[in-house]
């Protein structure tokens, strides 16, 4: 077998075989495959499409690239992935949540992507927090506190992470089948036992119309199926931020505050319970997904997710005291300016994607893939849909490193609003379910 055949098979749109799959996502890991090999495979898959059985091989080839975690523990490894979003600080509270109803969630994160905030980014904003860990660390952290969310180390799925750079620049990373196999082979070599999807779906997605979203979740759930792990998606809105902070510092602030119960987010506790639901059922903890929901609100509610977090934070490096003490622990920007609206009305759309932007051009997201990151900039307070609002009245506020930063992402907040006359159309939370 050689890289040659295999692309001229697949440009002539002929099938491939899981033995072909396996060497290709072999050879990106040893290096056999080259860079313009791997180009001109992606280039294929994007323009001829993989049928189901092509996805599932190549994502089990890129899963067994690496290290693939077994487990012997007392309950089910369980997981959850988000396909992106702006406020999206779900995997924060849900880790410790699942781990506090008796599930292990060893959470291998990302970080930001594009306008999107990444879960590893937010986590950093904690002093102290290491998020690149040994496999061996993150196996005996999974087991003695019930979560860990950390980076994944080289010897994860390395045909993925050669593959993904090579598609950033060949214009091949909107392929949904190389997309489902890239999230898919990182996902699943953690050993999961289960897993939710949660498929974003709006403004501030990556795929802003439905028929994306459903079409990325369905190859999703019927690709990890096929590689042999229980999934379900829920395809969930993100035409407004999820919650009213976008930043990393600004997210964590949000987490403690529904984790601790000082400030419920009712989009966050809400969508916490419906994927913590639909996990806890996955791995048998509970009868179905609304028997799980009422398990993940009761874990949030009693403290001990609050706990598992402030347990997890600490082994990671972190405070010791974050749970009590996580106001005076977070950075904090040193200018807070006013946003504000520039005529009176209701909030009747919001340019998410924009809004990501903005945090992205505070020093809050990256522009190159070695910019260092702000962690105290970013939006809070952010007007939601529905919103009303008077002529000069606050939209956001933004936190910035300089008064000139505040100048810049204040208009570019400014004109993601569209306020209008009337009820505006609130859209559901969660879209759909994908079985
Ligand atoms: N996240 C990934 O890990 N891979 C992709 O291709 C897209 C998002």
């Amino acid at each position: 077998m050689d890289a040659r055949g295999i692309i001229t098979r697949l440009r002539d749109g002929e099938r491939l075989d899981d033995a072909a799959l396996t060497w290709f996502a072999e050879g990106l890991a040893s290096g056999a495959v080259t860079d313009a090999q791997a180009g001109a495979f992606a280039m294929a898959v994007l323009l001829n499409g993989f049928s189901t059985p092509e996805r599932v091989g190549l994502t089990r080839a890129m899963r067994d690239s690496g290290l693939v975690l077994d487990w012997h523990l007392p309950g089910p490894v369980l997981d959850k992935h988000s396909t992106g979003g702006v406020g999206d600080c779900v995997s924060l509270v849900l880790a410790p949540a699942l781990a506090a109803c008796g599930a292990y969630v060893p959470m291998i994160s990302g970080r930001g992507l594009g306008h999107t905030g990444g879960t590893l980014d937010k986590l950093a904003a904690i002093p102290g927090y290491r998020t690149e860990i040994s496999v061996c660390e993150l196996k005996s952290l999974t087991a003695e506190v019930g979560c860990a969310i950390v980076g994944a180390s080289a010897d994860i799925a390395p045909a993925d992470k050669r593959l993904y750079a090579v598609r950033d620049v060949s214009g091949t990373v909107e392929s949904i089948d190389l997309i489902t196999a890239s999230i898919l082979s990182k996902k699943l070599a953690a050993g999961l036992e289960g897993l939710v999807l949660d498929v974003k779906v709006g403004s501030g997605a990556f795929m802003k119309e439905m028929g994306d979203a459903e079409a990325l979740a369905r190859a999703l759930v019927e690709t990890a199926q096929g590689a042999g792990c229980m999934t379900t998606a829920l395809i969930t809105d993100m035409s407004q931020p999820l919650v009213a902070a976008a930043g990393n510092a600004l997210e964590v602030i949000e987490v403690m505050e529904t984790l601790t119960g000082t400030g419920v987010t009712p989009a966050l506790w809400d969508i916490t319970c419906a994927l913590g639901g639909e996990a806890l059922a996955l791995g048998g903890l509970a009868e179905d997904a609304a028997d799980g929901a009422r398990r993940i609100a009761r874990a949030l509610d009693s403290g001990e997710a609050a706990l598992k977090f402030g347990e997890m934070v600490a082994e990671l490096g972190g405070p010791a005291d974050f749970i009590e003490r996580w106001p005076d622990r977070l950075p904090a920007a040193p200018v807070v300016q006013e946003v504000r609206a520039p005529r009176a009305g209701v909030v009747q759309a919001i340019d998410t994607h924009a809004l990501g932007l903005a945090v992205v051009g505070l020093g809050g997201g990256r522009r190159r893939e070695r910019d260092r990151i702000n962690p105290s900039v970013g939006l809070s307070e952010i007007a939601a849909l529905g919103d009303e609002v008077g002529a000069g009245e606050m939209l956001a506020l933004v936190h910035a490193a300089s008064e000139t930063d505040a100048e810049a992402a204040a208009a570019g907040v400014v004109a993601a609003f569209a306020i209008g006359e009337g009820p505006a159309t609130l859209p559901p939370l969660v879209h759909q379910r994908i079985l």
